[in-house]
């Protein structure tokens, strides 16, 4: 496209340039505090849309959108445990810790998106903020106190257990629904990734002699 100077355009031109700078000035003009007057949310928590054509009725939808959501609390919940320990691990094994926690903190990162989106997916609404997961998850709320490691894995065990009984339950529900994509995640992703660092982290907890054989 030929480009048009203010030296080389025509007299013509100027006046509708100058009018088009001024609506754009106005329309750039954030409208704030809409939330304080807006009308019924698009969709409400809780409910379950059909929008779209996945193939899934709407009871099945609504049964694995609920079990989605306790398991995004709790996904949520030991993400945020593994920060927590990521950050406050001392001693001998602080650095093999500090980084096996954060590695950890990244995966259960990366399936509360694949959870999240399941629930979109499946026509429900995800949560998402810290108050919201706080009312829901069933793992126990670890104090905000500095914690010795081995305490620090005993928590971690403990929410990895929790989740993992849920895992069980819910991939069976999901498979006699019909819910095969549910069901997936929640092997495929959700119970492999937690099986996967039950075992990393429990064999920092194994008593075993570091010199000689017993
Ligand atoms: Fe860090």
């Amino acid at each position: 496209m030929a480009k048009t100077t203010a030296k080389t355009a025509p007299a013509a031109t100027k006046a509708p340039k100058q009018a088009s700078e001024e609506k754009s000035a106005v329309s750039v003009q954030p409208i704030m505090n809409q939330q304080f007057d807006a009308p019924a949310p698009l969709q409400k928590y809780g409910t379950v849309s059909q929008r779209l054509p996945i193939g899934l009725d709407a009871d099945t939808r609504q049964k694995s959108v609920e079990m989605l959501n306790q398991l995004l609390a709790d996904t949520c919940s030991i993400r945020d445990m593994y920060k927590k320990h990521h950050w406050q691990v001392v001693g001998p094994t602080f650095y093999q810790l500090h980084l096996l926690f954060d590695k950890h903190y990244e995966e259960q990162d990366a399936l509360i998106d694949m959870i999240a989106e399941r629930i979109q997916i499946l026509g429900g609404v995800a949560l998402a903020m810290a108050a919201d997961i706080a009312e829901t998850t069933i793992i126990p709320r670890p104090p905000r106190d500095r914690e010795e490691a081995p305490v620090q894995v005993s928590r971690l065990l403990e929410a990895h257990q929790i989740i993992l009984k849920n895992c069980h339950d819910y991939a069976k529900k999901a498979d006699d629904a019909g819910d095969d994509g549910t069901n997936d995640l929640v092997v495929s992703n959700v119970m492999r990734t937690n099986e996967l660092q039950v075992w990393f982290v429990s064999e920092h907890v194994v008593d075993t002699p570091l010199a000689r054989a017993e």
